[in-house]
């Protein structure tokens, strides 16, 4: 029996897409073998890698102004991917900080060039509870592009509505919420997004790249690290993580079928409110540190009056059939992700686990 997943990432993925790879394993469209047995240059693989681009492109809405990508080595690669490419030598490039990821997409960033900090919400504990506001950065008209990290799955914090950044190009990691809910990606000259999180496994992570942005990347660099050499070759310039590719084509075929972006974010805003709903309710018992205006509708963090009930609560929710509460090693407490695979059901009943907890020990 399967368990109710709220792991960060690699987290739960819809059972469907599960479902359809374990019938396809073995022989794949009557081919005689696995997909994983398939050249990345035959039909049926490509006919997986093109379905998979042509999915995300529907979803999204997107135009030919933009491309997308699939790379490996992870969002963590693309922090330094991204200022090799575009921070030229004695240029700056800005970024704004609201957590771990963010730091450490800035620290890349260094290696290359000389980046600027354009705001920052990070607390007096060292901890991120909120978002800056459009007031608080001060960015750079010149800089090459900002940086944004567009939920922060550790603080459980989410940029609801984009921060006006003039005709600078604006760069995401929008990994932990990537197709949460319908995006505007015009606004953005470059988003990348690690699968691993709501929309496949780990091994393959996307991009979207404005072409003109695109265009005006570093040319002297080692051709496996330029955008362009993957744009060129409909990212099958090498050999593709091609079973990561195929499953999360499965994942974007399961949200295509549930109704696109649009019920996603229904089905996710449902969530969040019953959770952020719950919390405060029972405020007396569970404390949400973060703000309520940026509140992360992927990453719900909170804590219990002691580190022992933390503890403890999740060892009860393990008993109970519910895995991956605890919070991440630097944050501590609990952080319950609800990516799109995670159903209304597995919140209700995460809830109803939560108030006969809160009975049970306040
Ligand atoms: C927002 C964000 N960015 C980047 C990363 C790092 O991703 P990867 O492990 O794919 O390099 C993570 C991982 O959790 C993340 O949540």
């Amino acid at each position: 029996m399967r368990v109710i997943n709220f792991n960060a990432g690699p987290a739960g993925l819809p059972l469907p897409a599960l479902e359809r790879a374990r019938d396809e394993f073995i022989d794949f469209q009557g081919s005689g073998m696995s997909i994983l047995e398939h050249s990345h240059r035959g039909k049926e693989y490509e006919g997986v890698h093109d379905e998979a681009i042509a999915l995300l492109t529907r979803l999204l809405g997107l135009t030919d102004s933009h491309q997308i990508l699939f790379l490996q080595g992870g969002a963590s690669l693309q922090f330094a991917m991204v200022p090799m490419n575009f921070l030229p030598p004695g240029g700056s490039a800005d970024y704004i900080l609201t957590g771990t990821w963010s730091e450490k997409a800035l620290d890349e960033a260094k290696v290359v060039g000389s980046p600027r900090v354009a705001g920052s919400s990070i607390g007096p504990d060292k901890r991120y509870t909120r978002i800056p506001r459009q007031a608080e950065l001060e960015l750079d008209p010149k800089a090459a592009y900002v940086h944004l990290t567009s939920n922060n799955t550790i603080f459980g914090t989410q940029w609801h509505a984009w921060p006006q950044v003039g005709a600078i190009p604006l760069v995401a990691d929008m990994s932990s919420d990537f197709l949460w809910r319908p995006t505007d990606v015009s606004r953005f000259a470059f988003i990348y997004a690690g699968a691993q999180k709501n929309i496949g496994p780990s091994g393959v992570t996307v991009v979207i790249v404005r072409k003109d942005f695109m265009a005006k990347g570093r040319k002297d660099l080692p051709k496996i690290l330029k955008y362009s050499t993957f744009a060129e070759n409909n990212s099958l310039y090498n050999t593709p993580p091609t079973f990561a590719i195929y499953l999360m084509r499965n994942v974007l075929s399961w949200i295509d079928k549930q109704g696109g972006l649009t019920a996603m974010e229904k089905r996710n805003t449902a969530k969040a409110e019953l959770l952020y709903g719950a919390l405060d309710r029972m405020a007396g018992f569970y404390t949400a540190p973060v703000e309520k205006a940026a509140r992360s509708t992927m990453n719900v963090v909170f804590r219990l009056p002691t580190e022992a009930l933390d503890e403890e609560f999740v060892t009860a929710a393990k008993k109970a059939r519910m895995v991956g509460l605890k919070g991440h090693r630097s944050a501590g407490g609990i952080r319950v992700s609800t990516y799109n695979a995670v159903s209304l059901e597995n919140v209700q009943a995460l809830v109803s686990f939560m108030e006969s907890f809160a009975k049970s020990k306040g």
